[in-house]
């Protein structure tokens, strides 16, 4: 039975980062002050529950946080939120994915030009909300034409996207904006990271004759993963860790297609690999 790895697959720059910063914060905090994340640092119960067993702290509210240090997810927070963690004399160890930290400057900078600025996002989303931080008050949250405001022939309009959309759903918003008329500058700020992940799981599960997806079952992005893959290859299975692996899936199998949502590190990865070979011997 031969085993591929999807190219890319797992974590992606910016949780991979995100991760390694909130594990220096952790040796240096020592055990001997708090280190606290606002919300789970990524969509992975297991490396969670790794990082809670060497001291960090899940918490809600910045009000929760009485001293110590704060590691800001990948997808960031909004200003309101971490001038209150400066208040609070928060320690903040800013893990905000750089390609995260450039769409909410693009937000700003397209605010103090005079635009109205439109996100092309998810409203609720914890990244999306941290943009709209930084747009100021003249700003809407959209991923529907019929939520574009009516702001009259010739109005200035920018527009930036939540990383994780799709160039369809961009190009729509953008020929929308065009037709009625608008001034409209656009700053393109889709991750390819997600793109390529799906593009390669797609490659690989066409040719596989089971596939497995690794990721947390609260990953949104490891679940499109999992649609993507079953659409091409039905055997397509979704765990989070090496023992869910069952022999009787591969009876017959000849080859077993392997790929990661980008919360899943590499040692996951490493190990379910590690495991598929010893049922192939
Ligand atoms: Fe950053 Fe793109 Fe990952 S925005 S967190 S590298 S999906």
């Amino acid at each position: 039975m031969e085993i591929l790895v999807a190219d890319p697959s797992g974590a992606c720059y910016g949780v991979e980062r995100a991760l390694n910063m909130a594990l220096e914060a952790l040796d240096r905090a020592d055990g001997k002050e708090n280190v606290f994340t606002f919300g789970p640092l990524i969509h992975n119960p297991i490396v969670v529950a790794e990082l809670e067993k060497r001291g960090a702290r899940v918490v809600r509210s910045i009000d929760e946080m009485d001293g110590g240090t704060l590691v800001v997810r990948s997808h960031g927070i909004t200003r309101g939120q971490y001038e209150e963690a400066q208040q609070r004399g928060l320690h903040i160890v800013n893990a905000t994915c750089p390609h995260v930290r450039r769409v909410q400057q693009a937000a700003a900078q397209l605010t103090a030009d005079g635009r109205f600025v439109i996100i092309v996002g998810e409203k609720g989303h914890p990244e999306v909300e941290g943009i709209l931080s930084h747009a100021g008050s003249l700003a809407t949250i959209l991923l529907d034409v019929d939520e574009i405001p009516d702001l009259g022939e010739g109005a200035r309009v920018g527009v930036v996207v939540q990383t994780t959309q799709s160039p369809a759903k961009l190009a729509e918003i953008v020929a929308a904006l065009e037709k009625r008329g608008y001034d409209v500058e656009v700053h393109d700020t889709i991750c390819a990271a997600t793109r390529k992940r799906q593009e390669a799981a797609l490659r690989l599960a066409e040719r596989a004759d089971v596939m497995i997806v690794i990721g947390g079952r609260i990953s949104g992005n490891t679940r499109r993963l999992v649609e993507i893959c079953a659409e091409a290859c039905p055997r397509t299975h979704h765990i989070e860790t090496s023992d869910e692996l069952e022999s009787a899936w591969f009876a017959g199998v000849e080859l077993v297609g392997v790929t990661a949502g980008a919360s899943t590190p590499r040692e996951h990865i490493d190990a379910v690999v590690t495991a598929l070979g010893d049922i192939a011997r």
